[in-house]
């Protein structure tokens, strides 16, 4: 017969706990002692229950599953892990909004973050995109100014759509972005209904050291479905977590999400005179150019069992990059390779890749030591190079070859310009050629919306002048809207 009782409460050193409902008193009126190790311990430990929020992107959710290969990529990449139809790798994908705090609803209008942990054979590859193909900005050095338009004021501690308007208006590279953001798009009716985009242009490498660069694109298989900007915020009242609630039960109750994997390729010398900027992260490619390739497909068919563990710890970095792929000369992602591990080793702590949710499914051999919180041994020789087998670099195998030729003085410059290097034209055909009547009809309303509470007059004239660049027509619409036109 099995034991059916539940398990003794113990102490987190395994001791039998004594009590699940008393202190220890003198007396049962009497003062507590301070020898109940049990009671302090319990207290002491909820008191640290928090690591700090992501500076961004704090509230999300996160799912287990895989990633399959469904067509030959060998003559683009030797990533081991894409190198043969039908090969399968773990993934741990967390979804998130950008600019609220870790309780805030999941419905507001923001961009989503899509970032996917692949465990491969050579260690972790982490693709962190979002649910948009491009960016507000093209320079890291404009990124922590950008957040900090989005989240909240100094003195009131509030949030300001003119401080944002402020912001996207000064930076006419933001209007692609924007358009997408104030669009149906900015309000996605569950995670599982949106696609994901690794956004940035990376470096494919094969076994024949042969260069293309490429661009990422998981298109849901749920199709894409939106909340209208009345039934998002309608949302937030009845349940600030509904797209938590709503991948968790989805794949509860055997639904499992999928999205398939595009790729856009581009032979390596063509960038150099591509007719923009291949690498301008406000900017996407357009299909007709580079027509987008279906090579795999990815499936969340796993909740997490301990969502801290597993979700607010999970560490995402653009610098996770294995062999075969590389990065381009995309500033903003070139910043990110060192934003990434640097914020991590603050909010987690230096060790945090030892955590089962951050640690490669494959030995690490590293001469790293020590450290907070490091559990996992260390192993003599404990320094390179040594005469006592250490691990030694296979430079042959693994030697850098995702790389590029650079050249030139030390400047802080925007990109050299190219023929249609400009911030308005992709935004442009969007609004003419892709979107619906429906589509703009809803995104003139969103704007005007957004754009009618507490932002000056002053700012609502460069709104205005903003999307008539982007189009005459949508701009005379927002100006009938706000009543300045
Ligand atoms: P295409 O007509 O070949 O592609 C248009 C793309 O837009 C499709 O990927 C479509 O995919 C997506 N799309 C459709 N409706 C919307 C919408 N309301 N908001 C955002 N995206 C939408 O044209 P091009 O490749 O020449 O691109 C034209 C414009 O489309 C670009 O300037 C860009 O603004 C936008 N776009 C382009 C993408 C690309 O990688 N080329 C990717 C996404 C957008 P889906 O509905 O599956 O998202
Ligand atoms: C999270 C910085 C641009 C997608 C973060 C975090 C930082 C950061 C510090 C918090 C990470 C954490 O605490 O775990 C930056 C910088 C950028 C930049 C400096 C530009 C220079 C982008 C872009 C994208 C993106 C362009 C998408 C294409 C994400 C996602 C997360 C995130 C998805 C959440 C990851 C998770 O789920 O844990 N970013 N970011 N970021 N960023 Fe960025």
């Amino acid at each position: 017969m099995t034991d059916s009782r539940p398990p003794v409460t113990t102490t987190d050193a395994g001791i039998p706990a004594p009590s699940d409902e008393h202190s220890l008193s003198v007396g049962p009126n009497g003062p507590l002692l301070l020898q109940d190790h049990y009671l302090i311990q319990k207290m002491a430990q909820f008191n640290r229950e928090r690591v700090p929020e992501r500076v961004v992107h704090a509230k999300g959710g996160g799912a287990h599953g895989y990633f399959e290969v469904t067509a030959d990529v060998t003559p683009y990449t030797k990533a081991a892990f894409l190198s043969e139809v039908g090969r399968r790798t773990d993934v741990f994908i967390r979804f998130s909004t950008v600019a609220g705090e870790l309780g805030s609803a999941d419905t507001v209008r923001d961009p989503r973050g899509f970032a996917i942990k692949f465990y491969t054979e050579d260690g972790n590859y982490d693709l962190v995109g979002n649910n948009t193909p491009i960016f507000f900005v093209r320079d890291p050095s404009k990124f922590s100014d950008f957040i900090h338009s989005q989240k909240r004021r100094s003195d009131t501690h509030l949030r300001d759509n003119n401080m944002q308007w402020d912001f996207w208006t000064l930076s006419p590279e933001s209007a692609h972005q924007v358009l997408i953001l104030m669009s149906d798009r900015g309000t996605p009716r569950s995670w599982r209904n949106m696609n994901g985009y690794g956004s940035h242009t990376f470096m494919w490498v094969n076994e024949a050291h042969e260069r293309f660069w490429v661009k990422y694109h998981f298109k849901t298989e749920q199709g894409i479905d939106n909340f209208t900007d009345a039934e998002a915020k309608a949302v937030v009242s009845v349940d600030p977590d509904f797209h938590l609630r709503d991948l968790a039960s989805s794949i509860q109750r055997g639904d499992h999400p999928a999205w398939r994997l595009e790729v856009q390729i581009m032979p390596f010398a063509d960038a150099a005179t591509y007719r923009f900027n291949p690498f301008d992260l406000t900017k996407v490619w357009p299909h007709g150019d580079y027509p987008p390739i279906t090579i795999g497909r990815m499936v969340l068919d796993r909740n997490p069992e301990d969502y801290f563990a597993e979700v607010e710890q999970a560490a995402f970095e653009p610098a996770n990059l294995v062999p075969g792929i590389g990065a381009s000369p995309d500033k903003m992602l070139l910043g990110r390779l060192f934003s990434y591990p640097d914020t991590h080793r603050y909010r987690i702590g230096p060790n945090y890749l030892q955590l089962p949710i951050n640690r490669p499914k494959v030995p690490v051999h590293s001469y790293n030591k020590d450290g907070a919180m490091r559990y996992q041994p260390s192993h003599d020789p404990v320094y390179a190079p040594n005469s006592y087998g250490g691990p030694r670099a296979d430079t042959a195998r693994y030697g850098e070859d995702a790389v590029w030729r650079a050249d030139g003085d030390f400047v802080r410059a925007a990109y050299t310009p190219r023929r249609d290097d400009d911030d308005f034209g992709q935004a442009g055909s969007l609004y003419r050629d892709v979107m619906s009547d429906t589509d703009r009809e809803h995104l003139v309303s969103n704007i005007v919306g957004h754009a009618s509470q507490d932002v000056t007059s002053e700012v609502q004239r460069r709104v205005v002048e903003y999307w008539r660049q982007v189009d005459p027509d949508l701009g005379a619409r927002v100006a009938k809207g706000l009543g300045t036109g």
